[in-house]
């Protein structure tokens, strides 16, 4: 059995909209996130959630949130930079300079304390501004934003930053937009979705490119959300279904930075839904160039479909929920897992095999970027969180790292969902996921003290063990 490498990066994730607030100080414009109002996503009325103005107001709690993870013996920190701090609309031709002084701060705080930053350009938050012109279907526009956007950041923090995320979880964007503050609304939208899948993927490409000639020595990947898909039996037809989703939900969002090409049969999809996605040979060419370095994968859960028919009776609920694409593959119910409390199916043996699967189609190094539990927890009156939950969905998880690694992926750190509690992408602050517990409500901001969840002393012995002590 090989072990866990002395230098396994141990931490944890957030995402700049979900736990900073000061949605409009020093400078900021808004994103789409904070002008979503109104309506309903996942059955739930967004107006009896909080929105994300004030978050868990990391903006102004960051030293003591660093502290935290520091002293839970974090090696690394995955977190996003909001684009519109950086800038307001994404069209301005100079950044904003308190910004870019926050994120100094923060990655030089991360620095002292011997905490890699494992930064994610473009995390759900595109300025809104961008998305009234368009958004990512205005190709010209939105590609030039981005990578003036990436190139900024680049130039800013190169060689305080070695891991960059391209754009997080772009399957989730382009398959549940609706769900995420895009005025796309998932596959439905065909043609237009393809559209900005690709357009998405020109701009990713052009960053990974700038990078190179920024920073030599920096890494760079995408931070897709990946799950195997399982055939819900073993009928063939079945199994076709599951190879056709897993090509639809993970392969073709990483193919372009390792292949160089889309998959053929990506392209006789379009073809056969006269999809006429607008390419020219000159943007494919940059796929030939533009190569990732490692693969950041967000995991929650494995996901079973069958053979599409016509009625296509799954109902579709969140972006860990399973989806149905005409022609291709509906979703099922897998009988053998057990669901959290919010629906999702808790696969800790998908892990292992998701993990496999990726490195046998692409043989690069992995990090898992997102993972873990979404729970209501409880303060008790005494100030702890007993969150015992979390600990063993944790636990089941990390139990197959080991594995991972004696199986030949390269596996080199683990950073769960999430550093401390945030606003859940369309849940609230009810749906809780941090080792750290934030003192507010849905509506009522309290004094969003930091107090230790049971969570937090376990992963900090987990982490000082080196993931040998899971008790
Ligand atoms: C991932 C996202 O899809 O899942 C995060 O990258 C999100 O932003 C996380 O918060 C958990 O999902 P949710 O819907 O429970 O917040």
């Amino acid at each position: 059995m090989k072990n866990i490498p002395k230098d396994f990066l141990w931490g944890a994730s957030t995402s700049a909209y979900q736990v900073e607030g000061a949605w409009d100080a020093d400078g900021k414009g808004p994103s789409v996130q904070d002008v979503k109002s109104g309506g309903f996503i996942a059955g739930l009325n967004i107006k009896d959630i909080t929105d994300f103005k004030v978050a868990a107001d990391h903006y102004n709690h960051w030293k003591e949130d660093v502290a935290l993870m520091a002293e839970m013996g974090f090696k690394s920190y995955r977190f996003s930079i909001n684009w519109t701090r950086i800038y307001p609309t994404g069209v301005e031709t100079t950044p904003n300079e308190k910004g870019i002084k926050f994120y100094h701060d923060l990655i030089d705080e991360l620095i002292k304390n011997k905490i890699e930053p494992l930064v994610t350009i473009h995390h759900f938050d595109l300025p809104n501004y961008l998305e009234e012109q368009g958004g990512w279907n205005n190709k010209e526009l939105a590609v030039e934003a981005y990578v003036k956007y990436a190139t900024t950041l680049f130039n800013e923090y190169k060689t305080k930053v070695k891991y960059w995320q391209t754009i997080n979880e772009q399957n989730m964007v382009i398959m549940f937009g609706h769900l995420l503050g895009k005025r796309m609304t998932g596959v439905d939208k065909g043609e237009e979705s393809y559209q900005m899948f690709h357009n998405m993927n020109i701009a990713q490409a052009k960053a990974i490119l700038a990078l190179r000639t920024i920073d030599k020595d920096a890494k760079i990947g995408p931070a897709p959300n990946i799950s195997l898909v399982y055939p819900e039996t073993s009928k063939p037809e079945d199994v076709l279904a599951a190879h056709n989703a897993n090509l639809i939900r993970n392969w073709i969002y990483i193919d372009p930075f390792v292949k160089g090409e889309y998959d053929q049969i990506l392209l006789n999809f379009w073809k056969e839904n006269n999809y006429n996605i607008q390419m020219t040979s000159e943007e494919m060419d940059l796929f030939k160039k533009a190569k990732i370095d490692f693969i950041a994968f967000n995991y929650y859960s494995s996901m079973t479909v069958k053979a599409p028919t016509k009625d296509q009776d799954f109902v579709v609920g969140d972006q860990q929920m399973g989806f149905n694409l005409e022609g291709m593959f509906q979703s099922a119910k897998n009988s053998n897992l057990e669901k959290t409390e919010y629906g999702w199916e808790v696969d800790p043996i998908g892990f292992r095999l998701t993990a496999r699967a990726l490195h046998d189609r692409y043989n690069l190094p992995i990090v898992i970027t997102e993972n873990g539990l979404g729970a209501k927890d409880v303060l008790t009156d005494d100030g702890k969180i007993h969150d015992d939950y979390r600990i063993d969905y944790l636990r089941k998880h990390i139990e197959q790292i080991p594995d991972i690694i004696n199986d030949g992926v390269k596996l080199f750190g683990y950073n769960p969902w999430s550093a401390i509690d945030l606003v859940s992408t369309h849940q609230g602050i009810s749906k809780r996921y941090g080792f750290v517990y934030v003192n507010r409500d849905e509506f009522d901001l309290k004094d969003m003290k930091r107090y230790r969840k049971d969570s937090f002393y376990w992963y900090k012995k987990v982490i000082s063990s080196n993931g040998t002590d899971l008790d």
